[in-house]
């Protein structure tokens, strides 16, 4: 899905405070991986609270032109998703090629789950994903038999990949910390006999190693060094349809939780919050810098823990945030540097390399809607540092890049900045967080 319309900006402005209950979107990441297992499994799986964003509902579209059948369904209690697939290895030759829109994570998925199975595909998105890299995807699945056809400079979209008829099992260890290089691995690994094991230097989400398990497929995962882990999946198992209850995504809480951070009198709770440790690095975070977050309700659905968060105004101070702590915060240093401007001192970020092949350029993308809000900071090398004085002037128009999490981070600022803070398009919010603006202007947000 394009954006090709007219842009539509937005300006948030200061507002009172930030007040109510709120249930934010289901979780990206698991909402992709319940789709793509689906249709990997036999029988039906039935999927409640999944995030209806156009990155999710594309991947949706693809697993349907893989030969799924994919339903949606009302009920009492919201929409559930229904999809019977093929089987391990069952995946049609689609007629069409697959368009990823804006999503990284469901395109590098699917090209794992396509490696596996004797069939081409071609795939593609918009103007975002075209430019971002896919050769390191592309290098373990070549390794375990698929062949690009054909593909745009240095690998990038579109591309055509023919999966392979044999897959191999291999042991591959990640070249960056990424889910998605480990998940596409794994899912091609589905096809193959034998074991294939993953070695990542530094632990990346696990949902695909939780959702495989739930499934039926044998998965084992082990620590490995200090900060990595080792994880071993048996291949060909029968993956059978599964009930799969999506909770609500901690990077998009991630919006209301800083905004309510920084408002004078907020106090938001946020309900089915997904508490894996593996995303929660901006709370840990938060916590340092002294913000009020509190958790109850600790419950798990297969493997994944969830929350309700209360999250009260705070006074925050600056902290240093390791490079290890990356990986379980990776899609959250937007909001996070909106933080630390509204906190008394600087707050260093540090190794934030694989920021600058997101959505946009998040690293520069950051320091430039920060400096044009009027707040000191700098890239030094990978490593992020914010100059926190305790407000934040604003008056700035934020540059978005056809990225959702940057139109959000500003529209966060602005609910607390001196004066207003504008983006130039909102559009994209629409890929992961569809009723973000209404949801905080039902808590009090001041957004014309
Ligand atoms: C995701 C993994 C992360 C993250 C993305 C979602 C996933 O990307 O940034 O938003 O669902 O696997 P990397 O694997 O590139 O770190």
């Amino acid at each position: 899905m394009t954006h090709s319309g007219r842009p539509t900006p937005l300006e948030a402005r200061k507002c009172q405070s930030l007040t109510g209950r709120v249930r934010v979107p289901g979780d990206k990441s698991i909402s992709h991986r319940s789709l793509i297992l689906g249709a990997l499994a036999v029988g039906e799986t039935r999927i409640s609270g999944l995030l209806e964003g156009e990155d999710v509902l594309n991947t949706a579209k693809a697993m349907r032109a893989l030969g799924a059948r994919v339903e949606r369904m009302d009920d009492k209690g919201g929409a559930v998703w229904s999809v019977r697939g093929a089987g391990t290895g069952g995946l049609a030759a689609p007629t069409v090629p697959l368009d990823f829109g804006n999503s990284g994570t469901g395109c590098r998925l699917v090209m794992g789950a396509v490696a596996g199975c004797p069939i081409t595909a071609t795939f593609d998105g918009d103007s975002s994903l075209r430019s971002r890299p896919m050769r390191r995807i592309l290098d373990p699945l070549e390794l375990m038999g698929a062949r690009v056809v054909s593909q745009s400079d240095g690998g990038r979209l579109p591309l055509s990949l023919q999966g392979a008829r044999d897959p191999l099992p291999i042991v591959y260890r990640t070249p960056v910390a990424s889910a998605q290089i480990k998940s596409a691995v794994l899912l091609a690994g589905l096809s193959a006999p034998g074991v294939t094991t993953v070695i990542e230097q530094e632990a990346s989400r696990d949902h695909t190693e939780l959702m495989l398990a739930h499934f039926g497929a044998t998965i084992v995962s082990v620590p490995d060094g200090a900060h990595g882990r080792k994880i071993s999946l048996t291949g060909q198992p029968e993956l059978h349809g599964a009930e799969v209850t999506v909770p609500a995504d901690p990077s998009s809480a991630a919006f209301p939780i800083v905004a309510a951070l920084i408002t004078p009198g907020s106090d938001v709770i946020l309900t089915d919050v997904m508490t894996n440790p593996l995303r929660t690095g901006l709370f840990a975070t938060l916590r340092e810098m002294g913000a009020s977050i509190e958790e109850s309700e600790t419950r798990s659905d297969a493997g994944e823990p969830m929350a309700q968060l209360r999250v009260r105004a705070s006074k925050l101070r600056g902290v240093e945030v390791p490079a290890a702590r990356a990986p379980s915060m990776i899609d959250e240093y937007l909001v996070l540097a909106v933080a630390a401007a509204f906190a008394e001192g600087a707050t260093v970020m540090r190794g934030l390399q694989e920021l600058r092949v997101k959505e946009s350029d998040r690293l520069e993308a950051t320091a430039a809607m920060l400096r044009v809000n009027g707040v000191a900071v700098e890239i030094d090398g990978d490593d992020l540092i914010v100059e926190g004085r305790g407000h934040v002037p604003g008056g700035g128009l934020v540059a978005t890049h056809m990225d959702h999490r940057i139109a959000m981070s500003a529209l966060a600022m602005g609910c607390a900045s001196d004066l207003p803070v504008k983006v130039d398009d909102t559009a994209f919010i629409a890929t992961s967080f569809p009723d973000f603006v209404p949801m905080m202007r039902r808590l009090g947000a001041d957004f014309a």
